[in-house]
């Protein structure tokens, strides 16, 4: 068949309030031109993120009526940590609220001034996890992955030359970790392939440096190696995960991306002392080591999402599905990250917008335009979310302007993506008089999700 139908059928369903552009106008005023600070009620398609907005199954939601909410050692935290020790094979497993906290922790005790962390891309909450400490944050990912139009099966990989230069620079014993982020979120939801996990591995052992995985998308970076990359043709997604988790040290994982929930996450950790002193911050910062920041429930449904998510089935229907938008997009002449990603659509402002310069954000004025023109809720990854000042108060902007269509799974149907693509015949033909941004407040860290913008 040349359609690829949802795998699913609807059960239970949540109203789309349709507004008029003139409210949105509104909307998108009160809330000082950041999508972030819209109410869900305002928007109509929400891409502003993949996390945590997943539809559950008929099975997860049977799980949270079974949740054991037991403080200490609960049935849920018996079966999560189970799904989670069987995915990874690793044999310390501390629950956390969501992946953030588990960067917190890992980074907090890794981290400190005179530390280097080396990522293909640090996502923005490591990197701020990371930098809060003390240490520095680098991202290495090769070259290919800065050319957005550039056609690569593993766009997320890191620079093998790069990385040993660096370990050679700064010394092995000061590099805190290495990280891959799988697949690459703020690199275009691109995938990393098994040689070159394989290849970072022999690296970070040979040197005697920590290797993490930041896995909250690894089921679908397992697609794109099965389709990819040679070798892969007869193992199953769920094998080609821990073939990855093999040859790392440990992992951190948002669970509301690729275990289909909506809260969740946990830190993966094969060293014993590396895992006791994590235990301990998780004890004071986040919950009793059987329950992390996690209730029964949620713990519950983790365990079942993660074995759902490696179903081919839908896996084909979700990696296809974005390719889907991203296509059509693409015929249209919008330029869009290439190849598509797995969990979003990479929008390339810079060049559909390439009258508005840098310093006036073209990644913030396409989110507004799109918010305008149809109530399409999506997020800057741009010189707003990782741009930085010299000490003259300058700009350094980001290496790409992107704008990303993060796809929530299971909730959206085909012809809500049809209204998306049809929203962009619009934007192309009025692209040329759309205007950047300044910003009039923001804060010290993670600026995108609370600054003020003003139209220029
Ligand atoms: N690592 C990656 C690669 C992520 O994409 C995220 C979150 C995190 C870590 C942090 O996890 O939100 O559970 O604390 N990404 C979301 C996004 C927010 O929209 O891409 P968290």
């Amino acid at each position: 068949h040349k359609t690829i139908i949802e795998p699913f059928k609807i059960k239970s369903v949540e109203p789309i309030y349709v507004t008029t552009e003139q409210q949105r106008k509104e909307y998108l005023k009160a809330a000082k031109n950041n999508p972030f600070l819209l109410k869900s009620d305002q928007v109509i398609i929400d891409f502003l993120t993949d996390s945590g907005t997943s539809a559950m199954s008929a099975e997860q939601w049977a799980g949270i009526m079974r949740g054991d909410e037991s403080y200490a050692g609960s049935k849920s935290w018996e079966r999560m940590e189970n799904a989670v020790k069987h995915l990874t094979g690793m044999e310390f497993i501390l629950p956390t609220h969501q992946g953030r906290a588990a960067e917190r922790i890992i980074y907090g005790h890794l981290g400190g001034s005179g530390k280097t962390f080396i990522s293909n891309t640090h996502f923005d909450t490591t990197r701020a996890n990371i930098e809060f400490s003390g240490a520095e944050a680098l991202d290495i990912a090769i070259s290919e992955s800065n050319d957005p139009s550039l056609i690569h099966p593993f766009k997320g990989n890191i620079d093998i030359g790069r990385l040993e230069n660096l370990i050679n620079e700064k010394g092995a014993e000061n590099i805190g970790a290495v990280i891959l982020t799988v697949t690459n979120n703020s690199g275009g939801g691109q995938p990393v392939s098994m040689k070159n996990t394989r290849e970072v591995s022999t690296i970070c052992k040979k040197n005697n440096i920590l290797l993490l995985l930041d896995c909250c998308r690894v089921a679908e970076n397992a697609y794109f190696i099965k389709h990819r990359e040679e070798g892969f043709e007869d193992k199953t997604y769920e094998e080609i995960a821990q073939e990855m988790f093999a040859l790392t040290d440990g992992a951190a994982m948002s669970s509301k991306k690729d275990a289909l929930v909506n809260m969740g996450g946990f830190l993966a950790l094969r060293n014993k002392e590396l895992a006791e002193a994590c235990t301990m911050l998780l004890i004071i910062t986040e919950g009793f080591a059987t329950y992390g920041g996690l209730s029964g429930r949620d713990m519950e449904a983790l365990a079942i999402g993660l074995k759902e998510v490696f179903d081919p089935s839908y896996l084909e229907y979700r990696i296809k599905s974005t390719a889907y938008l991203g296509e059509h997009l693409h015929k249209m002449g919008v330029p869009v990250m290439m190849p598509i990603g797995g969990h979003a659509v990479y929008i390339d402002a810079k060049k559909l917008y390439s009258h508005i310069p840098v310093n006036q954000y073209p990644g913030q004025a396409l989110a507004c335009e799109l918010y305008k023109m149809a109530g399409i809720r999506t997020v800057e990854i741009g010189s707003v979310m990782f741009g930085k000042y010299d000490e003259n108060g300058k700009l350094i902007p980001a290496p790409m302007e992107l704008v990303r269509l993060a796809i929530p799974r299971r909730v959206y149907t085909q012809s809500h993506i049809e209204y998306v693509i049809e929203t962009f015949d619009e934007i192309l033909k009025t692209k040329d008089q759309i205007k950047g941004y300044k910003i009039t407040k923001e804060p010290k860290f993670l600026r995108h999700f609370t600054a003020h913008f003003e139209e220029i």
